[in-house]
């Protein structure tokens, strides 16, 4: 794929290391704004960047990017995007897919109409390791509870505390702990159960905005509780699957899913699975872009989007059982 990249910051530097062993991806163009046009420039040296601009217009009338990766603060995903697929382009947007249900949407919509590929850059729902774990499901006989908790102390916390509020932590920029962080256990859960039954979030709301919180998803037979926090921090970032015939523990935070074990019902531990084919986290999912893009296999973009759709319809629920409004 020929890709353009919108945004500089931290999730940019990361993929871009990895972009060396992406065999098909070529590098046509990176947007950002002026303010940051030293680190634009610096990046498209070291990575062999094809052009920089400061205008998403003007990138599109010049380059020739046939996708675009929205790597922006949250609340510019969603107009970035519709822009470049109503000019042809395939989107691959950061995780959250947009702020509202209903961006997402009329996102799908356009993407299905121009036959294009529309994906959400969520890394749990790519790594073998989750793809794994999916299938050994059936081992641990009725599934009961899910628990599941992304802790991670943000310096932007501080920042927020002292009265500074970056976009992690605006509302009116799509931030908090359910869509930055806690945003990843709701993949990895709705990515088993799919839709649950019922959904109540419990959040820790400073500045109109949730810091952290508890979110439960009720399926019936089966329960989950996904925690998220920005503002505080636990040694214990894992996630337990328990069935009535045993369980699985997954080792690190539902973004990168290190390993996970596998125990029969007396606690013996029966395995330890590390399939993820590569040290970064992103890696597989990119890989994976790659070959829909290159096939245009709308059938998978469709399944994708299924499910992307099933996690911003909870994300709404949660929000509005918490009285939360976001923009
Ligand atoms: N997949 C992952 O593991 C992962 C990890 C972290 C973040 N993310 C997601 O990635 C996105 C970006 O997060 P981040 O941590 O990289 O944020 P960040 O460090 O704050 O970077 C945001 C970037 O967007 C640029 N930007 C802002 N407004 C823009 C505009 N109008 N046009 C072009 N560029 C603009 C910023 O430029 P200036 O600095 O000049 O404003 C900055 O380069 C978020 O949606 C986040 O949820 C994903």
């Amino acid at each position: 794929m020929k890709l353009a990249i919108i945004g500089s910051g931290n999730i940019v530097h990361d993929f871009l290391t990895i972009t060396k062993d992406l065999k098909n991806t070529e590098l046509t163009a990176i947007i950002g704004t002026t303010r940051s046009i030293d680190i634009l420039d610096q990046l498209k040296s070291e990575y062999h960047i094809g052009a920089v601009y400061t205008d998403f217009d003007t990138a599109l009338a010049e380059s020739d990017f046939d996708t675009v990766y929205v790597a922006v603060p949250n609340f510019l995903h969603y107009q970035f995007a519709k822009k470049a697929l109503e000019n042809g382009k395939n989107v691959i947007s950061e995780k959250p897919f947009t702020v509202k249900l209903a961006e997402f949407i009329d996102l799908k919509e356009i993407a299905m109409k121009n036959h294009l590929v529309l994906l959400e850059a969520i890394t749990n729902q790519y790594l073998q390791n989750y793809v794994d774990l999916k299938e050994k499901l059936p081992e641990l006989g009725d599934l009961k509870l899910i628990e599941s908790n992304y802790s991670q102390y943000s310096s932007r916390y501080d920042a927020f505390e002292a009265g500074k509020i970056l976009p992690a932590f605006d509302p009116k920029k799509g931030g908090g702990a359910l869509m930055d962080l806690n945003i990843y256990n709701i993949h990895f859960i709705v990515g088993l159960l799919g839709r649950p039954e019922k959904i109540s979030y419990l959040p820790n709301i400073e500045r109109n905005i949730d810091t952290s919180g508890i979110l439960m998803l009720d399926y019936g037979n089966s329960k989950a509780v996904a925690i998220g926090a920005k503002d505080s921090v636990s040694p214990i970032r894992k996630t337990v699957v328990q069935g009535n015939k045993g369980s699985i523990v997954v080792n690190g935070p539902t973004n990168e899913m290190r390993s996970f074990d596998v125990y029969d019902k007396d606690k013996n531990l029966l395995e330890q699975v590390d399939h993820n084919i590569y040290p970064h986290r992103m890696y597989q999912e990119f890989v994976e872009f790659e070959k829909i893009i290159q096939n245009n296999d709308l059938k998978e973009v469709a399944t994708r989007l299924q499910h992307s759709e099933d996690v911003m319809w909870v994300v709404d629920q949660a929000l509005k059982s918490a009285g939360l409004k976001l923009e």
